[in-house]
C-alpha cells in the first residue's frame, strides 16, 4: 500500500508546538510579529498572504499586513521595508514574490535585514545555508525535510533527485539534502526542464522532489518502485470535464501512487508545511532578536 504523506497532520502538530512557545514568549513580554508585504493583484498571491496572516493569528503571533499598489514606485516598497526593519515589534518580514517588473527583486531581498528575513532569501542567509550554518532555512525545503523525518524517510545514503532549480525550492532543497546533518547526507541530483533523459535519473531515485512548476510533469513510469515522492507543484489547470479549473501538482498523482512507496497529495502535502515553517522561522527570529 502506498503511504499518503499527510502534510496537514504534521503541520498541525508543529503549529501546536509553535503556539505553546509563542505563549511562553508572550508571557515574557515578547509577542512575535510577522509583517507581510503584498505588491500585486495576483489572486494566488493574495490568497497565500491572507493564509499566512490567518496562521499568525491562530498561533497567537502578531500579524501586520502592508499592501502596496502594484503601480507604486520601487522606492515606496524599499521605504516600507526600511520602516519594517526599524520596527521593534516586527521580527519577521516577508515580501510576497513575485514583485512587479519595475521593482528589482534582488534589491528587495537585499533590503530586508538578514535577522528579519524569515524566507531565508537574503544573500547573507543563502550563503549561511550553503555553508551549513543556516539562520533561517527557506520554508518549503525545510518543511519537506520535516515531512520526510516525520514519516521516517531516511535521507542518509539515499539517492535523491530534485526536479527544479528555483532559488525558493530547488536550490535550497538540494543544499539541505547534501549537508552533513540530520535530514541530509543524501546523494543529490538536480534536474530541471532542460535535463536530457530526465526519466533515466528519476527512475534511479529513492526520493523525488518535484518542484519544476510544470503540471503533472512526473508520472509513475518515471519512478522506481517504492520511491518517496514529494510534490511541490501548485498548478491551476482547466479541469478535464471542462467545468472549470482544478489544482494539480507537478506529479500525476494517480499513476505515481501506483508505483511510489509514499507520496504527498496536492493540496494537503507540502503547502501546509511551508506555512508552518514560516511561523517557525518567525518564532526563531523573535527569539534571536530578543534573547
Ligand atoms: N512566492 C511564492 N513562494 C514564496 C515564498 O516562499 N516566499 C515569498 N516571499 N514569496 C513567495
Amino acid at each position: 500500500m502506498t503511504e499518503v504523506i499527510d502534510g496537514n497532520a504534521v503541520a498541525t502538530e508543529l503549529r501546536e508546538e509553535i503556539a505553546d512557545r509563542v505563549e511562553t514568549l508572550s508571557a515574557a513580554g515578547v509577542e512575535p510579529g510577522l509583517a507581510t508585504v503584498l505588491m500585486s493583484e495576483d489572486a494566488a498571491s493574495e490568497t497565500y498572504v491572507s493564509m499566512k496572516q490567518r496562521d499568525c493569528e491562530e498561533v497567537g503571533m502578531d500579524g501586520i499586513h502592508v499592501e502596496l499598489d502594484p503601480e507604486a514606485s520601487a522606492e515606496e516598497l524599499y521605504g516600507t521595508i526600511d520602516d519594517l526593519n526599524d520596527d521593534e515589534d516586527v521580527h519577521g518580514i516577508l515580501v510576497q514574490l513575485p514583485v512587479p517588473d519595475h521593482v528589482d527583486e534582488r534589491e528587495v531581498l537585499r533590503r530586508i535585514r538578514p535577522e528579519k528575513d524569515v524566507d531565508g532569501f537574503h544573500p547573507e542567509n543563502v550563503g549561511r545555508l550553503v555553508a551549513g550554518n543556516a539562520r533561517f532555512k527557506p520554508c518549503t525545503p525545510h518543511g519537506i525535510q520535516r515531512l520526510l523525518a516525520a514519516h521516517d524517510v531516511e535521507t542518509e545514503g539515499a539517492d535523491a533527485v530534485v526536479v527544479g532549480r528555483s532559488d525558493i525550492v530547488g536550490k535550497p532543497m538540494a543544499n539541505l539534502l547534501i549537508q552533513k546533518a540530520p535530514g541530509g547526507n543524501a546523494t543529490v541530483t538536480v534536474c530541471h526542464s532542460r535535463t536530457d533523459d530526465l526519466e533515466a535519473r528519476t527512475r534511479e531515485a529513492d526520493i523525488v522532489i518535484a518542484a519544476a512548476g510544470i503540471p503533472e510533469f512526473i508520472d509513475g513510469s518515471m519512478l522506481k518502485a517504492g520511491a518517496t515522492v514529494i510534490d511541490v507543484g501548485i498548478n491551476r489547470v482547466e479541469s478535464e470535464d471542462g467545468s472549470g479549473t482544478e489544482l494539480v501538482g507537478d506529479v500525476a498523482y494517480e499513476s505515481a501512487a501506483e508505483v511510489a512507496g509514499a507520496i504527498t497529495p496536492v493540496p494537503g502535502g507540502v503547502g501546509p508545511m511551508t506555512r508552518a515553517m514560516l511561523l517557525y522561522n518567525t518564532l526563531k527570529a523573535a527569539s534571536l532578536q530578543t534573547g
